[in-house]
């Protein structure tokens, strides 16, 4: 993993390095079949709808090209990497990265919609990521705010398509973080903000050691969230955004990208 000048890996305790990213689809046009594995282009070919094809194709550039700008894998062409996000009864599981069959030790998240590509990837398995996008102007608050908890609708104007949009993102990134096993229930994924932190509980369990970060990118809410199992010790986790563009002005092609530092307490 290069090391960032600005944000050097603390002397002591194992550092867990998440990058989030988000890109344009304007910036992803050239994705095509060229970067898939061939069981991703014969799960491809399966998709009836031609916007699902270029959604899910926009997705593995995306995720494939931030493993590869990280470091993860050297040396490996695109159509090397072979994300897989269904389980073999086809339902959706947290995404795994094989290099020639082999699984890859690392964590990755993705989140689609027209305007674009949401993806993270962490270099530790102790630091699980989930990140989702949602779109305020395709929520129906009042209906959407139904499976909202009632803390979490304590929080917020249930009217407002903003306020609902921001706390569906978080709870969808922070199921697909912890989610083992569990089909997504929004009624079991709560996730209250307290000041600075937050309070999430999941299926029942409370989620103890979760880093969430909401933004706004090209009009919509995107949520970031990362994971630690209860008995990690964590020391400290540092977030810092780059390249920033919060709003339509800015330069449409431009990504949105931030990354988040998990330092470990030695054992
Ligand atoms: C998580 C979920 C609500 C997101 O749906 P969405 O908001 O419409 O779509 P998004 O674009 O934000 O996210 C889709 C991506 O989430 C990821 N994903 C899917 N299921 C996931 C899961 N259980 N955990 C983590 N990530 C998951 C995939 O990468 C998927 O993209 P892909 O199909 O291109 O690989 C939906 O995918 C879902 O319900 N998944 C659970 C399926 C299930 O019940 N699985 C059985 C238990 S593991």
């Amino acid at each position: 993993m290069p090391v960032d000048p600005d944000n050097p890996v603390p002397e002591t305790g194992e550092v867990a390095n998440v990058r989030w990213q988000y890109m344009p689809a304007a910036s992803l046009a050239s994705a095509s079949e060229a970067w898939l594995s061939p069981a991703e282009r014969a799960l491809l070919a399966t998709f009836r709808s031609p916007l699902r094809q270029a959604d899910w194709l926009r997705g593995r550039m995306a995720a494939k090209q931030l493993l590869m700008e990280m470091g993860v894998v050297r040396d490996a062409r695109p159509s090397e990497l072979e994300i897989t996000t269904r389980n073999l009864r086809g339902q959706g599981i947290p995404p795994e990265v094989r290099l020639g069959g082999e699984r890859l030790p690392v964590v990755l998240s993705l989140s689609h919609t027209a305007e674009g590509i949401l993806v993270a990837c962490g270099d530790d398995v102790r630091a699980r990521v989930g990140v989702d996008l949602v779109r305020p102007t395709e929520i129906h608050p009042e209906a959407l705010s139904v499976w909202l908890t009632p803390g979490e609708r304590s929080q917020i104007d249930r009217t407002s398509a903003h306020d609902v949009a921001a706390v569906w993102a978080a709870k969808e990134a922070v199921y697909k973080a912890a989610c083992v096993n569990e089909s997504f229930a929004p009624m079991q994924v709560e996730t209250v903000r307290k000041g600075e932190t937050w309070n999430c509980r999941f299926f029942g369990r409370r989620i103890d050691r979760l880093s969430l970060i909401t933004r706004e990118m090209d009009g919509q809410i995107a949520a970031i969230a990362v994971v630690q199992p209860a008995r990690t010790l964590v020391r400290e986790v540092i977030q810092r955004d780059g390249g920033a563009r919060d709003t339509a002005t800015d330069n449409p092609s431009k990504p949105h990208t931030g990354t988040l530092r998990v330092v470990f307490a030695p054992s």
